[in-house]
């Protein structure tokens, strides 16, 4: 009989529920046991921490955001930030008491769902120590390399579209250009689909450092062509051709680094629009809106497909791996291949085009 320990990590997504679900009924139905750590590796340090899952506890979770289990994105148990007599915050690996719980629990497999960060710190325990992991790509950002989809990103681009929706019809009243920032970190994934879905006049996204004068020159096109009112659409991460990215504070990331928090690309836009062009401009942050709620039919059952397919993988020892979408499909790819860098949006892709050939601007021409 296996027994397997699931964790959630980084940033939550929408779906993480039903991906912990998937996991607990494919593996009951095998006649295995289930235990879910809270907060990331929290169950792992202390015992106490890991709660047993069975059917009753997973029941209607499967339509739920959040994560039952817990999230953090702070801790990276080969950094761990621990305060001495002294009050200095030192940084100590606690990995190997990982190591140990694990064997003493007698655990046969750990299905690590996360991000970029949380995965490479589950790469690491199955390099370094040896730990049989499996990882389940979860982001709302989409940039995980090696599987064209995570889940939680069809979520928030819904949301993002809705809300993009929303802002017309008083932007329109008012003549004015809305500009609304939404996540994404490095990557314009969430920016472009919901931009050209919610019908945004421009889209900038840090693949393409964009020109104030272009957008500008976008408004009063727009003007020609009686079209009164504008709305922007910014990823967190863009920046314009002659300034860097726009942080709002450093924080201390999953895997122990300092980095910097991104945010305010959005007011910074709105007021070289202003300025520019003279129009009555407005700016909005979605932030973490597009990270609750329920998740969409496409990220349940992208979810609940990640969930099973990894567990398969667990009964095939198919370890230091992750669940992947390739051409529809569930696959195992390595977890290596997928955090050595982040998904960014290719240039010539179809969604470029597509937004380009509707008349969508992207700041740069
Ligand atoms: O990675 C998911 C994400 O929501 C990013 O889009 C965003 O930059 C970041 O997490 C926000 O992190 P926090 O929840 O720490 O504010």
């Amino acid at each position: 009989m296996n027994r397997i320990v699931i964790s959630t990590g980084g940033g939550d997504a929408p779906g993480l529920n039903a991906v912990i679900y998937s996991v607990v009924k494919s593996s009951l139905a095998r006649g295995w046991e289930v235990y879910g750590s809270k907060s990331g590796y929290r169950g792992l340090i202390e015992p106490d921490e890991l709660i047993r899952l069975t059917a009753d506890q997973v029941r209607d979770i499967t339509s739920t955001g959040g994560t039952i289990l817990g999230s953090t994105n702070k801790g990276n148990p080969f950094a761990m930030p621990v305060e001495n007599e002294a009050g200095e915050i030192l940084l100590r690996d606690i990995s190997d008491r990982i190591m140990t719980n694990f064997t003493r629990m007698g655990f046969s497999c750990h299905i690590a769902v996360g991000g970029d960060g949380s995965l490479e710190i589950a790469h690491r325990f199955a390099v370094e120590k040896g730990m049989p992991v499996i990882g389940v790509p979860k982001t709302i950002d989409n940039d995980l390399e090696a599987t064209q989809m995570t889940f939680g990103f069809d979520t928030a681009v819904s949301t993002a579209t809705e809300a993009i929706d929303k802002l017309h019809s008083t932007a329109k009243s008012h003549d004015r250009v809305m500009v609304v920032e939404v996540m994404g970190r490095d990557s314009g994934w969430i920016a472009l689909s919901s931009g050209i879905s919610g019908g945004a006049d421009v889209i900038l996204i840090p693949e393409i450092p964009f020109n104030i004068k272009t957008i500008s020159r976008k408004i009063a096109d727009n003007e020609l062509d009686g079209k009164l009112y504008t709305i922007i659409v910014v990823a967190e991460g863009a920046s314009a051709e002659e300034s860097g990215k726009i942080h709002k504070k450093t924080e201390q990331s999953e895997i122990g680094r300092q980095e910097l928090l991104l945010g305010g690309i959005g007011e910074w836009v709105a007021a070289k629009v202003r300025e520019s062009s003279g129009k009555d401009t407005r700016s909005l942050v979605l932030g973490h809106l597009q990270r609750g709620g329920s998740p969409t039919t496409f990220d349940r059952l992208l979810a609940l497909r990640f969930g099973a397919a990894a567990v398969r993988m667990a009964e095939n020892s198919q370890f230091d791996q992750m669940v992947s979408l390739v051409n529809g499909e569930m696959e195992a790819v390595p977890l290596a291949d997928a955090i050595r860098e982040r998904k960014k949006v290719p240039l010539n892709s179809d969604k470029v085009m597509t937004a380009r050939e509707i008349g969508i601007c992207l700041g740069d021409y």
